[in-house]
């Protein structure tokens, strides 16, 4: 019998680099989309498809994420004295339920699969998924939901998976697909960061993830790999083929976008920012002049 997902880790030990020095300061996973952190969406997408623990994996600097989760009596009440409803329905969603988010330091900063390992204890031997806050996705149904349907099919452990250009495969994780079934491949190998010429195909790892307990056995063992350090598909790939796991790439539908980069930040922004019923008309007009503009300085 296949398991529920209850579970969810996000990797958020990252220092964020790439924005600085916005990250100086602010953990990348509050840097705002439109009005809501990151790790909102992260945490939107997992209670959609079912989580019920969130498990971050922090590091130093990262105290801001965790106050966001907290209740704010003093706002909520000068909220609820103005009438301020619908504001009080937006602050609601921020709130998590007693014990129902934990906080585990990942004091290296020793790679993906080694921050993932950190959970490790509040696992326990169940499966679980990983999201990666960078990875935002706009879709009718969320990523990870559409995956926990597909995984009550297979079991096994399953990663989003999406085409990208070829010449960026060393940006991702690649699949070797075995068979190709639409939706869902079967896989018969990964590997991380290939360089185009190495890369078995261009369909890449999407920060969505669901994975079998013996994932984390395998990062035990883990020796450094791509870019010197423990990542996680190494430890994912070791249970291709095997029995009790497989390993299958889900092909999801909806939009993604890299927010860890600055250009895929900016592109998410008007995404969703158009996507607003309350932005649209506004910002839509502003686009449309800003486009002539730069076709006119052309
Ligand atoms: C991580 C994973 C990679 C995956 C990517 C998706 O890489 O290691 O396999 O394709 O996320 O965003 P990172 O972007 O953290 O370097």
């Amino acid at each position: 019998m296949k398991r529920k997902v209850t579970k969810a880790v996000f990797p958020v030990a990252g220092m964020g680099t790439r924005f600085l020095p916005a990250t100086k300061s602010v953990p990348k996973e509050i840097m705002t989309l439109v009005d809501r952190p990151l790790i909102q969406y992260a945490i939107d997408e997992a209670r959609a498809a079912g989580i019920k623990e969130f498990i971050f994996v922090t590091a130093k600097g990262k105290s801001a994420l965790e106050d966001y989760f907290d209740c704010s009596p003093h706002l909520e009440s000068e909220l609820r004295k103005k009438g301020k409803t619908d504001l009080l329905e937006t602050l609601k969603a921020t709130n998590m339920d007693s014990g129902a988010i934990a906080y585990i330091r990942q004091q290296k900063a020793l790679g993906l699969g080694h921050a993932v390992w950190c959970a490790r204890r509040l696992i326990g031997n169940e499966p679980f998924a990983v999201i990666l806050p960078d990875d935002v996705i706009a879709g009718e149904t969320p990523c990870l939901q559409q995956m926990v349907e597909a995984y009550a099919e297979t079991g096994g452990n399953m990663v989003a998976a999406m085409e990208v250009p070829h010449e960026k495969t060393k940006a991702y994780g690649v699949l070797d697909v075995q068979d190709d079934m639409g939706s869902m491949v079967s896989v018969k190998g990964m590997v991380e960061k290939p360089e185009p010429d190495d890369a078995p195909s261009n369909l890449a790892v999407i920060g969505r993830y669901i994975l079998t307990p013996k994932v984390l056995q395998n990062i035990s063992k883990a020796k450094k790999g791509a870019g010197g350090e423990i990542q996680l598909t190494d430890a994912i790939a070791e249970e291709i083929g095997k029995e009790d796991g497989g390993v299958y790439g889900y092909r999801f539908r909806g939009q993604r976008f890299d927010c860890g980069s600055k250009a895929g930040f900016l592109q998410a922004t008007v995404a969703f920012g158009l996507a607003r019923d309350d932005l649209r008309d506004e910002f839509s007009d502003y686009l449309t002049e800003m486009v002539a503009l730069q076709n006119a300085a052309q």
